[in-house]
C-alpha cells in the first residue's frame, strides 16, 4: 500500500450531492473515508448507501462533522456557502497540522449564474482566515458537477487546484487523481477566485445550452 492510501479523508457535508460523490470515489480507490454530517444518523445512512454501491472491502464510516475532522488526516469541506463559516468555526480546532480541501462555491441565490465573490476574495481564502495558522488550505473540485461522481464513467472536466503551499497542492492533486480525475497545480490560494467564479459561468452555460454538467479542460500541454 502506498503512503497516500494510509491517509484518512473526512468529507464534511458528505451526506450531500458533491460530498457523497467524492466519498464514493475515494472509498473506491482504497482510502479510508469518513462521511461527516451535523447529524450522525444521517452520516451513517449515507455511509451505508455508498458501501452498498461499492460492496465489501471499502472502508467507509459515518460520523459527526467534528469527529470526522478529528479522526482524519485530510479534511474536505462540501457544504453550501451559507453554512461555510459556521461549519469551519465548529471544527477548526481539529484542523491543526492538516490539509483542508475546500470545495465550496460562494453562490448567492437566486443569482447563482452571476459571479459574486466574498470580501476575502474567495470562499477558500475566507476559510484560511477562519482556520488560521497551522492549517494548509487548498481549493479544488468547484467545476466538477456531482452528476459525474457517483458512477464509474470517465469525467471530461479537469480539476484546478490552488492552495497555500506546493506540498499541499501536490497532496490534493493525488486525491484528484485517486478520484479518477485530471488535476492541475493552479497556483496560490488567491487564484481560487477565478476557479470558484468559473462555477457560476458554467451554471449559466448549463442554463443557456440545456446541459447539467458543463466543465473545463486545460489544453496545449504535452
Ligand atoms: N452539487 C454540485 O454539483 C457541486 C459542484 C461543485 C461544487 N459544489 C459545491 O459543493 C458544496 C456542496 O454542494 P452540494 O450540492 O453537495 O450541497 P448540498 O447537497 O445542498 O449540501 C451538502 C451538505 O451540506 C450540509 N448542509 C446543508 N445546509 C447546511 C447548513 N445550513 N448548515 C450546515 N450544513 C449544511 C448538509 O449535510 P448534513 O445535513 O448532513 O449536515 C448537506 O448534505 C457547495 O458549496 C457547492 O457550491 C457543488
Amino acid at each position: 500500500m502506498s503512503d497516500s492510501l494510509l491517509l484518512t479523508i473526512a468529507v464534511l457535508g458528505g451526506t450531500g450531492k458533491e460530498g457523497k460523490g467524492l466519498a464514493y470515489r475515494w472509498a473506491r480507490a482504497g482510502y479510508r473515508v469518513f462521511i461527516g454530517s451535523r447529524a450522525v444518523e444521517k452520516a451513517l445512512l449515507a455511509a451505508n448507501e455508498v458501501r452498498e454501491m461499492l460492496g465489501d472491502g471499502v472502508i467507509l464510516e459515518g460520523k459527526s462533522n467534528l469527529e470526522a475532522a478529528r479522526d482524519a488526516n485530510i479534511v474536505v469541506l462540501t457544504v453550501p456557502y451559507s453554512a461555510h463559516r459556521e461549519t469551519l468555526e465548529s471544527i477548526k480546532a481539529e484542523l491543526k497540522g492538516k490539509i483542508l480541501v475546500d470545495v465550496t462555491v460562494p453562490l448567492v441565490p437566486p443569482k447563482v449564474a452571476t459571479v459574486q465573490m466574498p470580501a476575502a476574495g474567495s470562499a477558500a481564502q475566507e476559510a484560511k482566515q477562519i482556520v488560521g495558522e497551522g492549517v494548509e488550505v487548498c481549493a479544488a473540485f468547484q467545476n466538477i458537477s456531482h452528476e459525474h461522481l457517483l458512477d464509474n464513467t470517465d469525467v471530461e472536466c479537469d480539476v484546478l487546484v490552488t492552495g497555500t503551499s506546493k506540498d499541499a497542492r501536490n497532496e490534493t492533486i493525488k486525491l484528484v487523481e485517486a478520484a479518477g480525475l485530471k488535476g492541475w497545480d493552479a497556483g496560490p490560494l488567491e487564484n481560487s477566485v477565478v476557479i470558484e467564479g468559473m462555477t457560476s459561468v458554467l451554471i449559466g452555460i448549463n442554463k443557456k445550452y440545456g446541459s447539467t454538467h458543463a466543465g473545463i479542460k486545460i489544453t496545449g500541454i504535452h
